[in-house]
This record gives C-alpha cells, structure tokens and sequence, in this order.
C-alpha cells in the first residue's frame, strides 16, 4: 500500500515538475544521451558546439570536409561537404541514429548581389540554402525515428536585413530562414522541433576581416545548447540579432535609415 502511494507520489511529482519546466518553456529537450551531429565541427561556432554537446553528455558526430582536421577528443569525426549529395547521403547512411542534427556549415564570400562573380552568389545559395535542405532531407528519417528530435539551423542577424557588400551572404541567410520556418512545419508531426539561432558578429575565421565588436563563439554555443534544451523555435543569441529583430516591424524606413539621404526617399511616405 505504502510502496502505491510513493510510486502515485513519484509520478505526480514528475507530471508537476514536466508542467513546470513546459510552463518555463526549458529543459524539454535532454541533450545528454542523444546522438548529435554538427555540420563544419572542425572549426569556429561548430568546434564549440560539438564540444559542448559532448560535454552535456551527448554523442557527437563532428561533420567536417576534412574529418582530419576535427580535433577535438571524445567526439567521431565524419566526413561531411554539404554541397555535395553523395557525402551527405553517405554520413547519414554511416550515421543512422541521429536525434539532434545543427546545420552550422557556413561561408561568406562577400559578394554584392549586383556586381559581384554570380559562380560565388551561387555556392552561398549551394552552400547555405542548398547545403542545409539536403542535410535535413536525408537526416529527416531517422530524426523521425525518435520520440523527440532537434534540428537547429545556424542563421544570422543578416537572414533579416542586407549590406549590400554581403548582399549574397544575406540572401542565402534569408532563404535559409525562410527554409527554416517551412520544415520547422513539415517535421512537426514526426517530432522534430525545427529552430533557428540568430547572431551578430562572432570572433572566427568567417568575419576575420571585418573591425566589429564580435561575441565568443563559445557564449554564442552554450545559447545555442541552452534554446534546443528549452525547446525555443527562434534563439536570438545576441543583442545586435535582438536589435534587427526589433527593427522588422518598422519596415524599410527603420531597417534602411540610410535612404532618407538619397534623393527620391519620401519623409514620412516611407514608414513601412
Ligand atoms: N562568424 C560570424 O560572425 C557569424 C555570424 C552569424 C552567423 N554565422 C554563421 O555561423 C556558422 C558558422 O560559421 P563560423 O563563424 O564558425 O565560420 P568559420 O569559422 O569560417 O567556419 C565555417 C565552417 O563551415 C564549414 N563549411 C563551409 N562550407 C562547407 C561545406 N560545403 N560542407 C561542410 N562544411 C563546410 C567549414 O569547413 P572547412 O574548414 O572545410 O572550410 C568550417 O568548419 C555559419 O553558418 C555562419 O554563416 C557566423
């Protein structure tokens, strides 16, 4: 009798606890156990992101093109280019039991839209748009195979307004938002929460030339590991992300102050 009522007791605490870490919106997703892979693990925001996932508990795959230049202890390095769909086909093959999968293979060309090489705009698309929609074509069924499963795409603050010096980094950025949001719908009834980490500048390779205050891309990583764990769908990491954000309700005129300066802007015409 006694043994019924701590089990009853147990449960009950359990549902309680569930509802409260529901109703704070954490801890819903437990990394610690899970299968992990992360896309370009070898070096920037992704080394740190496979480090950390393995230090939570997970088993991380680390996806790099040049697997030997994954060096990281205690995680497997699998080769991984995303733009190339025989490699992608082939880790999710050797893979098989993935639950948690982030798409942070990335590069920036700094290419403009208008004048810039069109074989670079494309390989930002290949790479960003492309790349990241065959990773979770081949991914989605063995995400699906688990009760719970995470994809976590890498976005910028760049996916919501453009530089026109980057204009092929932001439209690719954009796509992959947008990208994000439709399978974020289409996985949803297998289980899988589809999110998106948005983030200003971080001290790596990729903005190496640019003079900018730049966050640690291991702050930016524990975010990142802290959002999936609270089962966010938008993980804004960083105040220059949160800033764009805020801008987006007040349209062109709030995103591209710079407008008013040119002839033909019209005051007060171009609110929105
Ligand atoms: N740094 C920033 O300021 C910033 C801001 C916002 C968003 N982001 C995003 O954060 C993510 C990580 O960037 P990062 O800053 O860590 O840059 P990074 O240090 O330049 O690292 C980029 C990683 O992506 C890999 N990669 C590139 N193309 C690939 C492909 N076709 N297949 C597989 N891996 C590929 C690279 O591998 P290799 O070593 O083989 O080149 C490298 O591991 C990117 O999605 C980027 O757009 C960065």
């Amino acid at each position: 009798m006694l043994t019924m009522w701590m089990a009853r007791a147990v449960v009950m605490l359990n549902l309680a606890h569930m509802r409260e870490n529901m109703l704070r919106g954490r801890n819903v997703m437990d990394i610690t156990g899970k299968t992990a892979l992360v896309t370009g693990a070898n070096r920037g925001l992704g080394r740190h992101l496979a480090q950390q996932l393995r230090d939570r508990g997970a088993k991380v795959y680390a996806g790099a093109r040049n697997p030997q230049s994954v060096d990281l202890e205690g995680v497997t390095p699998i080769a991984l280019d995303i733009t190339d769909p025989t490699s992608v086909a082939t880790a999710a093959d050797a893979v098989g039991d993935v639950s948690i999968l982030i798409n942070n293979a990335g590069i920036s060309t700094g290419t403009s839209l208008l004048t810039g090489d069109l074989a670079n705009i494309r390989l930002e698309f290949d790479t960003s748009f492309f790349g990241t929609l065959s990773v979770i074509r081949a991914f989605a069924p063995q995400l699906g195979a688990h009760e719970g499963s995470a994809v976590l795409n890498i976005l910028s603050g760049l996916s919501w307004i453009s530089f026109p010096q980057a204009g092929a980094y932001c439209a690719a950025k954009s796509a992959e938002w947008s990208l994000t949001n439709a399978l974020r719908l289409e996985l949803a009834p297998q289980g899988t929460r589809v999110s998106a980490l948005h983030v200003g500048y971080m001290d790596t390779d990729l903005v190496r030339r640019i003079e900018a205050p730049k966050a640690d891309p291991a702050d930016i990583a524990r975010i990142a590991l802290d959002g999936i764990e609270a089962d966010s769908y938008e993980i804004i990491a960083d105040e220059p992300a949160r800033a764009v954000l805020a801008r987006l309700s007040g349209g062109v005129a709030a995103l591209y102050p710079q407008l008013r300066a040119l002839p033909g802007f019209l005051p007060g015409q171009g609110a929105k």
